[in-house]
């Protein structure tokens, strides 16, 4: 992605290779900070915090902290309590899971002497296939927005409607839900995008902010615009993200997005779902049952932040003082709500049959 002209991913291992080199998402889209990371204590920080966010990206960047916990002691039980540790920064998206234990079995399974360096080749392999991933996630979405742009009544804008961040930001590049959106756009497809705002964290303005930077035209909404606009007819189709899929192909992914879903399937819009591989969790079947849905600090609800009119950065609260808050970061949506999943493989409808027939090496019944 470029930004200003400078091309970048999201995450980028430092000039000494000790250390890498993220966006302070805390920031966006009001500065864009570059913070350095060169421990496992910061790489956790980083994720708990969410200065670093989206399901495949804090799967590498939980992956650099364990190479860097392994690059200061190399023994088993280091490497299993750094593991412990980095696991439990996010509950919900998989694939910071999938990427420690991957990290974890290539290290453990060679003498102590070559970890470190192994560790920091996975890691970097991890990344590469991110890219090359949502790459392809790009290549079949696309065809999807090239078939709904040709049952169009020619020169008529294609409207895609999103939720929360599925972009690069969230990835180490292209992004998901974002990655078809880019290719029609660079084809010269005339696209639209309806950018949920995703409160309380506003993902949503990081979309804009990528949106923007690519030349995407996109309008920030309220989430709860979008039941309107689809009743509309202003929306030919919904993608997003996702944090984990189950076997039976059920989605989670930020709160809200089951809503959407519903209005969407009541107004006979497509929901589609893009994800890498690494996101399905083969070992889950019933979402709504057994996914850890992640609950965050009561604060990130009751205020909100931006920049004043002086140009500083200010957290204001919104509630009476004192208000109890709940603040669910995800929600799941139940497969039958779920028009296709868009993988780097191609589509497949969102159950265990299909997924199956997809990725035969994850189920294996
Ligand atoms: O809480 P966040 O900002 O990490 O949640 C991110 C999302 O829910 C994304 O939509 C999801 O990770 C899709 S990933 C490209």
């Amino acid at each position: 992605m470029k930004i200003d002209g400078k091309q970048y991913r999201s995450v980028w291992l430092s000039d000494d290779k000790k250390s890498i080199h993220i966006f302070n998402q805390e920031r966006l889209p009001y500065s864009l900070e570059i913070l350095t990371l060169s421990t496992m204590a910061e790489a956790a920080d980083a994720i708990v915090t969410m200065k670093t966010r989206g399901a495949p990206l804090i799967g590498v960047v939980g992956a650099y902290g364990l190479a860097f916990a392994i690059s200061e002691d190399t023994s088993d039980r280091h490497i299993e309590d750094s593991y412990k540790v980095l696991v439990e920064t996010r509950p919900t998206a998989i694939n910071l899971k999938w990427a420690l234990q991957r990290l974890k079995q290539a290290v453990l399974n060679v003498p102590e002497i070559s970890r470190k360096e192994l560790a920091f080749k996975v890691c970097a392999d991890i990344a590469d296939e991110d890219v090359e991933l949502c790459k392809n996630i790009g290549i079949h979405g696309l065809e999807l927005i090239k078939q709904i742009a040709a049952a169009k009544p020619e020169g008529e804008t294609v409207n895609i409607m999103t939720h929360c961040n599925a972009g690069w930001l969230a990835t180490v590049d292209w992004g998901t839900a974002l990655a078809p959106i880019y290719m029609a756009y660079n084809e010269g497809i005339d696209v639209h995008v309806w950018v949920d705002e995703t409160r309380p964290r506003n993902q949503g303005t990081l979309t804009a902010f990528e949106l923007g930077k690519h030349g995407v035209k996109h309008t920030l909404i309220a989430d709860n615009a979008g039941g309107h606009l689809m009743q509309h007819g202003e929306v030919d189709m919904v993608i997003v993200g996702t944090d984990r899929v189950t076997a039976n192909g059920d989605v989670c992914n930020k709160i809200g997005t089951y809503l959407k879903a519903l209005a969407a399937k009541e107004n006979r819009v497509p929901f589609y779902v893009a994800l890498p591989s690494p996101t399905i969790d083969p070992e889950v079947a019933d979402g709504v049952k057994e996914i850890p849905i992640e609950q965050r600090a009561g604060q990130e609800q009751s205020h909100v932040q931006g920049i004043t009119e002086l140009g500083k950065r200010g957290i204001v609260n919104t509630a009476p003082e004192g208000t109890r808050c709940a603040n669910y970061a995800f929600d799941v949506t139940p497969a039958e709500l779920v028009t296709g999943l868009i993988t780097e493989r191609g589509f497949c409808d969102a159950n265990r049959q299909s997924i199956k027939k997809m990725f035969p090496e994850l189920l294996s019944s």
